[in-house]
This record gives structure tokens, sequence and C-alpha cells, in this order.
């Protein structure tokens, strides 16, 4: 068997650009990975075609699943035969949250389907697949842990890594919001910008210093507003703009969106630190936060990671 644990990313910034005739918008983001993550797992199968088996977080669809999706379009591109694969993917990122949790799956996906079957992948064709399957792929089949992300997602400038602790801890609501959708709603709004423009240069520039987890939690009430996709987001769903209130008010620290959402994030000294807070808003619920399901972790994984519900 061959082996992965997909990451989940967070976009510290997120500017919309326009909207080209492909109906995908130009990019400019800062992305993190983060500890919290699938587990995917795949060997040569036994039944006539691939088998994809899916456990953990409910509502992970198996029909058009990146992974599946992946192992085809890897298939596709080789003139042999390739054997059957049997796939199990445990879901642990929310799903349709703005974690990118599906297309970290294709990523890791299409490297354990080229290892099974011994297809070696130069870069650029990795690439060219990576960016086929998803905008937010590319990021993932770059070794990266931060990087600078351009086009429509596939051009990965990588950062280095920040230095030191981060912990985060992440709120999502019951509640998941397309991408699609949100960046339609981008466009019927007139494409208002969130805030700051410079702010992803700026924090491009910081990490190519040598960004450390302290210094992270100072940035964040300025990254607060460097999301364009909040104001569609909470167009999309007002419960968000509650959320993120009640957030704040029980933790006093600013919650950022991930990407088109639904989850929200807060940066802490250390993921037992988020954790702790975790539980406090678990324990004492506010109708805010019902049904949102709350994980601790930092950037490299904490396993088991805390997790409410
Ligand atoms: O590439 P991906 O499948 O993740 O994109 C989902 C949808 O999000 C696209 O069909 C498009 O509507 C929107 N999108 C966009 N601009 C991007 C990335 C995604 O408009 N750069």
């Amino acid at each position: 068997m061959f082996s992965a644990r997909p990451a989940a990313k967070l976009n510290l910034t997120l500017e919309v650009g326009e909207g080209g005739p492909d109906g995908f918008h130009e990019l400019r983001s800062i992305f993190m990975r983060i500890g919290l993550s699938d587990r995917l797992s795949l060997g040569p199968g036994k039944a006539g075609s691939d088998r994809l088996v899916v456990s953990g977080l409910p509502g992970c669809p198996t029909d058009g699943n990146l992974v599946l999706r992946a192992v085809t379009l890897l298939r596709e591109g080789v003139r042999q035969p390739l054997s059957p694969l049997d796939i199990e993917l445990e879901k642990r990122i929310p799903i349709a949250a703005g974690l990118a949790g599906g297309s970290s799956d294709g990523a890791a996906a299409l490297e354990l389907a080229a290892a099974c079957w011994g297809i070696g992948l130069a870069p650029d064709e990795k690439l060219a697949l990576a960016a086929t399957l998803g905008s937010d792929v590319p990021f993932f089949g770059s070794a990266a842990h931060a990087a600078l992300i351009e086009g429509r997602g596939e051009l990965v400038t990588p950062l280095p890594g920040i230095e030191g602790k981060v912990g985060l801890l992440l709120a999502t609501p019951p509640v998941s919001i397309s991408t699609a959708a949100a960046f339609a709603r981008h466009d019927d709004l007139g494409r208002p910008a969130a805030g700051d423009a410079r702010l992803t240069d700026e924090l491009a520039a910081a990490f190519r210093a040598g960004l450390d987890g302290q210094a992270l939690l100072g940035w964040a009430t300025r990254l607060q507003a460097a999301n364009d996709l909040w104001p569609a987001a909470v167009q999309l769903v007002p419960a968000l703009a509650t959320l993120r209130d009640a957030l704040e008010d029980r933790t006093q620290r600013p919650w950022l969106l991930s990407g088109s959402g639904s989850t929200l994030f807060a940066f802490y000294p250390s993921a037992n630190d988020a954790a702790a807070d975790g539980a406090i808003l678990a324990t004492g619920r506010s109708a805010d936060l019902d049904g949102a399901m709350l994980h601790a972790t930092d950037l490299d994984g904490p396993d088991p990671e805390w997790r409410h519900p």
C-alpha cells in the first residue's frame, strides 16, 4: 500500500481580480499548508476497475471525487495497461469549507498512483496534470509549506515555511459554500475589494525575510481585511457574520475566512492554546456557534488532532 496525509490549506490573503473568458478569475493569494489532514492509501486492486471507499466525515462523494479523477487522468496519459486501484480515503478535513481538502486529496492521489504504477512524472508534467484537476491542486503538488499563488491558482511561487510554532483554531459551520457560487456572487456584487491590496506583497516579503509563528499572530487583525470573497460569502451565508462576531467576542481574537469559506480560523501561540480555547467554546456553546465543527491544529499536524464534536 502507498499512503499519504493530504493536508488542508488556509488562505492568509485572497485578492480576486477580473474573470477571464474561461470563467476563472485572476488570483493573488498566500496559501499556507496546515496540520489538519486526510488519510489516503492505495494499492493494486482485485476488482476490474478502480474502487474508492470513503470514510470519516460525512458528505464526501465518491462519484466525481478528485481522487478518482486524478487516477483516471494519469492512466489516460500512459499508453500501457495499468492495474486497477483499491483506494481508501478517510476524510478529516471539512468538505467544501475553503480548506481545499478535495484538491489536496487529488494531488496526493496523483503522487501515490504514479508511485504504485512506477511512473516517473517530470515536474512540468505533474504541474500540468494538477492544474487540469483544479485551481488549488498545483499548490499541493508542490512541496511548499507556504506559497504566493497567482494566475487562476496554477502559478505557485514557494515561500519559506514559518519558523517556530503556530496554533490554529478552525470553526466550520454546518453549511458548505460552493467556490463557483462565491466567485459568481463576488462578480454580482461588483467585485468589491476587501481592503489593502498591498497585503499579499507585504506578507510575501515578510515570509521571505523569515516569519516566525509569533510574528504571524501580529498580522491577524490586518489579514482579517485581506479576503476579497468575504462580502460574497456573507451574502451567501449571512450566519457567517454572526458566527465571526460570536467567535471574536468569546475568544477576543481576530477570526479570518479561508478561501470562499465557510471555515473561519484564528491564530494561537500553539495547538494546545488553540485546543484550550476550543474546549471553552465547545462547553459554553452559544446559539451562534451551534453546529460549528471545531479543529485545533498547527502547521505539521499533532496526531490526534483536537476536534469537536
Ligand atoms: O478550479 P476549481 O475546480 O477549484 O474551481 C471551482 C470554480 O471556482 C470554478 O469553476 C470557477 O467558477 C471558480 N474559480 C474562479 N477563479 C479561480 C478559481 C476558481 O472563478 N481562479
